[in-house]
Order: C-alpha cells, then structure tokens, then sequence
C-alpha cells in the first residue's frame, strides 16, 4: 500500500465531493442552536445529502476491523467528546461547543471530508478560545503543505502552536489520505519533528484535522450504559475542539477542496505566514 497521487479526473471528482462535504456544513449552520437534539442534525443532514445532493453518507455503516457499524450519517461531538460521537437524543444546551464532521460520497465514488467547530449559544471565553486556537492550528498545518515538504512538518507546526497556548495534540487519531477510500495513507499525524515522514508531491489529496484538548492529550472510550463502540472523550473531562479540511497539495502548494460560502476563511494573523 502506497500514497496514490491522483489524476487530472480523480482531482475533479475530489474537488466536487469536498464542496459537497462543505456544503452539508452550511446547510446544517441555521439548524445548530440551543434544544435541538443530536439526532435530528443527523436526520437533517442525510435527508440533504440523499435529496438534495444525491450524496451518501460515508459514516453509515462503516465498520473498520475492531469497531461495530457506525450507526449514523454524521459525528457530533460535544464539550470534551474528542471525535467520532454519535448522533443520539442529547439537547445542546447555551454554552456547549459542538463538532459536526461531514463525510459524503459522490455518486462517481470520491469522499469529501470536513468538520467545523459551533458555539450553542454563548460559550464560555476558554472554550471559544479553545475553538480558535483549533482553527488556527488547522491552518498553520495546510499553510505547510506544498511539494517537497515533509508530513513532519505539518505535525511539527501544528503541535507548537497548540502546546503555546498550553494546550495538548491528540496522538491516537490522525488526519489521513482521502479518495475513492474513506481513510487511506498516510497518516497525517498532528504532532512531529520538521523534516521527517512522507515527502510532499503534487496530485496528494489527505485531510488535516487536529483534536486539540483544553488539558491533557489523554482519551478514553465511553463505557458503561451509553457505550456505542465509537464515541471518544478526554480522560481529564477537559474540553476538546476540532477542525478538518481535505487538502489537494499543488504544483506550488496547496488547495483546499473542502470549500463551500460558508466555509469560515484563514484567520487573518495567518495571512501572511
Ligand atoms: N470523519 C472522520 C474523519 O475525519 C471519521 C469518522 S468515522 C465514523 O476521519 F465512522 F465515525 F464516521
Ligand atoms: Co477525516
Ligand atoms: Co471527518
């Protein structure tokens, strides 16, 4: 198994699936407020991809060696739920910070993967900021990709940011190549030393998505009576917010596949770096 690097069409149809993706996202934005449950953003959203888009939902039943089948169209996950929460009869409530993750399939088979952070109602200054510095962190690791740079880098990057502001990297999941496969190579890890791991060549497409803690990098699984083999927390209980973009790496550096009006731009600290 080797990093494939994509055609001319393979390109095309990853540019039309990560907007799709995007898309989902902006239609679902209006809907995100204080008494609706997780489920019926889940609902929502697979009745847009099926109706509107004619997309599929990548998540429904996906079941990767050790896991059960993913119950739902979509990931929700709220307050310090890392990744992978499942949709369920929760009510966001004033003052929780959610991550909706969206990964579609076209009809011509190309996945488009992407999530963004909301704020229900008015969350705390900590938390906001939490979701900020996330978003920053997603953005210094696309602005490192370009041909001939290293995955180290990209990890190296995003890492120090987090760390200065006394916040902690994720290490157990990682962004990850993206085409025709839902998760393909390489792993993107957030976190790394500059200059090692997979060198960078035109046509790559993989997604960046750091999970950036408020307290310790350490997770657990949820247990007992509300276990569903997928939903992920910190271990400290601490808050947790993440990012994701499906990222083309360019003759001359990146683009962003996962766009849509809505998307939220680069923050303007950044544009120059
Ligand atoms: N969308 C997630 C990612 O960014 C994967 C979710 S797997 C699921 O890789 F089955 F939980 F949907
Ligand atoms: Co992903
Ligand atoms: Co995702």
């Amino acid at each position: 198994m080797a990093v494939v690097i994509k055609t001319p069409e393979e390109i095309e149809g990853m540019r039309v699936a990560g907007r799709l993706a995007a898309e989902v996202l902006d239609f679902i934005t209006p809907y995100v407020k204080p008494g609706i449950t997780t489920a019926e953003l889940d609902r929502l959203c697979h009745e847009y991809m099926r109706d509107v888009q004619g997309t599929t939902p990548a998540p429904l039943n996906y079941a990767p060696p050790g896991y059960p089948p993913y119950p739902k169209a979509i990931c929700t996950s709220v307050n310090d739920v890392v990744c992978h929460g499942v949709p369920n009869e929760y009510v966001l409530k004033n003052g929780d910070i959610l991550n909706i993750d969206i990964t579609i399939i076209t009809k011509d088979g190309f996945h488009g993967d992407t999530s963004r952070m909301f704020y229900i109602g008015e969350p705390s200054i900590q938390a906001r900021r939490l979701c900020e510095v996330t978003f920053e962190c997603m953005w210094i690791g696309i602005l490192k990709v370009r041909p001939g740079a290293y995955l180290g880098d990209i990890g190296h990057a995003i890492q120090r940011h987090a760390e200065a502001h006394g916040y902690s990297v994720v290490r157990e999941f990682c962004g990850h190549g993206i085409g025709r496969k839902f998760h393909e190579e390489p792993q993107v890890l957030h976190y790394g030393r500059p200059g090692t791991g997979l060198k960078l060549q035109p046509g790559m497409i993989f997604t960046i998505e750091p999970m950036i803690n408020a307290g310790k990098p350490g997770i657990r699984e949820l247990k007992g009576k509300r276990a569903d083999g997928w939903t992920i927390l910190t271990q400290d209980r601490s808050l947790s917010a993440q990012w994701e973009h499906t990222v083309l790496v360019t003759q001359t550096g990146y683009e962003v596949l996962t766009v849509s009006p809505g998307a939220p731009p680069m923050p303007q600290s950044l544009q120059a770096a």
